[in-house]
């Protein structure tokens, strides 16, 4: 097993990762907090494969265990599931004592996050990421929230959890397609902030739990510098801003994963035809994308992906902060105003990488 320390100003706690470590929760969850009672947040997919167990190890600690398990996908992360998971907490009576395990990927972790940070005015959380795009990324660093149809993640909160405990062997059941998106997570950390990473996963020269170890160990560095994203927590939005939108304009039939490979593909193309990327660094992010069998094009024109930008919540005194590739393994903040987005848009069409 591996251990990650992660210390933020709010709440410090460990990222666990390693095969088995499941039927560890129940003991886990007893030893970082003072819950009786808990609630067992879950999707169906994953509540088939792996509800009974955490269930079992949690019930075999002492805990009463309340099971809320809602459709996979996107839509659950809306405003009306999260009503649904506060009052099933009210009606399990769960105290400011008890805590909230979530169990699946981003949309249970964001969701179930929220509903804990909001719950009494906030009660503990426990992560148990079981894709990769959660074990790498949305299960460590507190952001928390749910979908307006105007836009992802409107309604949310900063609240980091009491424990992250990664399960590697459950990402065995993991669909390749959840896997490949993925993959631009991490492709995503390569190009933020490690060449020798994107160098190995070029050559294929890496294992998962590497993979998850060496992501986890960027963010938690990033995360304990910078918190509640003033700064350099903005960084981790590389491939988001674009992302979002087509993520957006898809009505969310492309996953997280594949916009945000988009997104980063974009933004690479742009920042070599503005001269701030060598055309080689991008089409070599653009063609490590392709060989993960991401997707790197829009299907949407740059004036319908503006709209749907101008949304963006990171949207602050008129600007938007881009971030933007400066080689591999250096990315830079760029604060857009709204007039200057559509040149950043049309820049990131541009073919000639
Ligand atoms: P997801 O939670 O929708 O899970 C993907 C699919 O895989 C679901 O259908 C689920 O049922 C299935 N699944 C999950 N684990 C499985 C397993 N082990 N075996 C078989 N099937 C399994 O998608 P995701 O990619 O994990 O998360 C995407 C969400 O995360 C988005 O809403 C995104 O906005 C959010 N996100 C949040 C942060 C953050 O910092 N909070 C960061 C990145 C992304
Ligand atoms: N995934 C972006 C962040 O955690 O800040």
């Amino acid at each position: 097993m591996t251990v990650i320390p992660i210390r933020t100003d709010s709440r410090s706690y460990e990222v666990r990762i390693g095969a088995g470590l499941l039927d560890t929760l129940g003991r886990a969850v007893c030893a970082c907090t003072r819950a009786a009672r808990c609630v067992l947040v879950s999707g169906e997919n994953v509540w088939r494969l792996y509800g009974e167990r955490a269930e079992q190890s949690l019930r075999g600690a002492g805990l009463e265990v309340f099971p809320v398990v809602f459709p996979p996908g996107e839509d659950t992360k809306s405003l009306a599931r999260y009503g649904e998971l506060l009052e099933c907490m009210a009606s399990c009576r769960l105290t400011r004592s008890d805590c909230a395990v979530a169990l699946g990927g981003g949309v249970t972790g964001d969701l179930t996050g929220f509903a804990a940070a909001t719950y009494q005015r906030g009660i503990d959380y426990i992560q148990v990421p079981t894709t990769l795009l959660a074990a790498v990324d949305s299960s460590v660093g507190g952001k928390t929230a749910v979908n307006l149809p105007e836009g992802k993640n409107q309604v949310g909160a900063f609240w980091q959890p009491e424990l992250v405990l990664c399960d590697t062997d459950t990402l065995r059941t993991l669909p390749e397609r959840e896997l490949r998106a993925g993959m631009a997570e991490v492709i995503k950390y390569a190009v933020l902030g490690d060449p020798e990473l994107f160098e190995k996963l070029r050559r294929r020269e890496i294992s998962e739990e590497e993979i998850i170890e060496t992501c986890v160990r960027m963010k938690a560095e990033i995360v304990g510098e910078d918190e509640t994203d003033q700064g350099k927590r903005r960084l981790l939005n590389l491939g988001h801003s674009f992302g979002h939108a087509v993520e957006n304009r898809s009505g969310y039939r492309l996953l997280h994963g594949e916009a945000v490979a988009i997104g980063m593909a974009m933004i690479c193309r742009a920042a070599a035809h503005l001269g701030c990327l060598s055309p080689e660094e991008a089409a070599a992010v653009v063609g490590l994308l392709q060989a993960y069998g991401l997707p790197t094009e829009s299907p949407w024109p740059p004036e319908e992906l503006e709209d749907a930008m101008l949304l963006d919540k990171k949207f602050a005194s008129g600007k938007l902060s881009l971030i933007v590739p400066e080689r591999i393994g250096a990315c830079r903040i760029v604060p857009t105003a709204a007039s200057e987005l559509k040149g950043w848009l049309e820049a990131g069409y541009e073919r000639s990488v």
